[in-house]
């Protein structure tokens, strides 16, 4: 990923959909952070619960989402000594550098974003388009550029916002002298491309074709009988096939039995295996597999005040930072003066 040996990165989670985790946000996004979080110096991850608010305007749901998201991120074991894992609603800075931020940043850039864009190709009539989802863009390069990250984890979908961040600190460090580090995209999520339950599309929520992580044991039974497999085997004694088989793709990626899936492959070609007892198998595999996250998940939820707790030390700790650059740019831009006195409450 990098050649810096000391490097901290960025990276943030709208509670969007339902907030729940599914098989490919653990294989595209989970696992990488994972992976990141045993190499990188400083680690800031938040939920970015302002973001959510372009779509959900819902209180219950908003409150359900964000809790779901983190549970199941304490739960899949991020460190909590290493991660500042905060809330971007806890910390005012994001919101205050936002609104400096929109005065440097022109009309076009944003006009040229995807989220706007799309809105527009789904016939959205742009005079009804929130100024939220408009300013997206300039909420995010606030969230980043108050932090100073080298690199930032994202997804594919997510790299012009990267580089809309770059181009709006420097619209700010030519107007006002340098003060915003340029983050570096990180493409963390491309692997998460994985194919839904339909057989078609990437696993997604809202549309309803993936496989939950922290749900019911009836749900994730239920939604992992209902995966696509070979359409035009009929019988069990039919040779089946496995590519584009979402049952053989999960069993490869999941089921840790490795003997079990090279034979149940082998029986399901030659026609010895029925499409239920693979299914019966992913679904004992897969509650494996996240056995131990399922039971954290569990004890953590009858624990508010502990998450509460995790929550709190990782605003503390953002606050001090977001505090110190949020002071440097109210200098830079000269709202502060010979009459101030200014200063964040601790
Ligand atoms: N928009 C990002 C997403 O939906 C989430 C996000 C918000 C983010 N702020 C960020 C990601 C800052 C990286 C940096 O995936």
């Amino acid at each position: 990923m990098t050649n810096k040996t000391h490097y901290s990165i960025l990276t943030g989670i709208t509670p969007s959909g339902s907030g729940e985790v599914h098989i490919g946000n653990y294989l595209g996004m989970v696992t990488p952070f994972l992976k990141l979080q045993e190499n990188a110096d400083k680690i800031y991850l938040f939920i970015s619960d302002l973001h959510a608010l372009t779509t959900v305007q819902n209180k219950k749901e908003l409150q359900r989402n964000v809790e779901n998201l983190v549970l199941s991120y304490l739960a899949f074991g991020i460190d909590t000594n290493k991660v500042v894992f905060y809330r971007q609603s806890d910390i005012l800075q994001h919101t205050e550098l936002q609104s400096i931020l929109n005065n440097v940043t022109p009309l076009a850039l944003i006009k040229r974003c995807h989220a706007y864009k799309d809105k527009l190709q789904k016939g959205e009539d742009p005079e009804n388009i929130n100024m939220g989802l408009f300013s997206y863009p300039v909420l995010m390069a606030a969230d980043i550029l108050l932090y100073e990250p080298d690199y930032v984890p994202v997804g594919d979908d997510q790299r012009q916002h990267i580089e809309v961040a770059r181009d709006i600190a420097n619209y700010f460090n030519h107007t006002f002298g340098q003060t915003f580090k340029l983050p570096e995209m990180f493409g963390i999520k491309e692997t998460a491309r994985l194919i839904g339950t339909d057989g078609k599309r990437k696993m997604s929520k809202s549309l309803h074709n993936y496989i939950s992580v922290f749900a019911d044991e009836k749900v994730i039974k239920k939604q992992i009988m209902s995966s696509f497999t070979d359409p035009t085997r009929i019988h069990p004694t039919d040779p089946g096939k496995i590519e584009g088989n979402t049952v053989f793709i999960y069993h490869q990626l999941l089921n840790e039995n490795k003997q079990e899936v090279k034979e149940l492959t082998e029986r399901y070609q030659t026609g010895k295996v029925s499409d239920v007892e693979v299914k019966e198998k992913l679904y004992l595999a897969v509650l494996k597999k996240f056995q131990k996250e399922r039971a954290l998940y569990q004890e953590l939820s009858q624990n508010p005040d502990k998450i509460k707790k995790i929550l709190a030390e990782g605003a503390q700790k953002a606050r001090q930072q977001a505090a110190k650059k949020m002071l440097e740019i109210r200098e830079k831009i000269g709202i502060t003066n010979k009459y101030s006195s200014f200063s964040y409450e601790k």
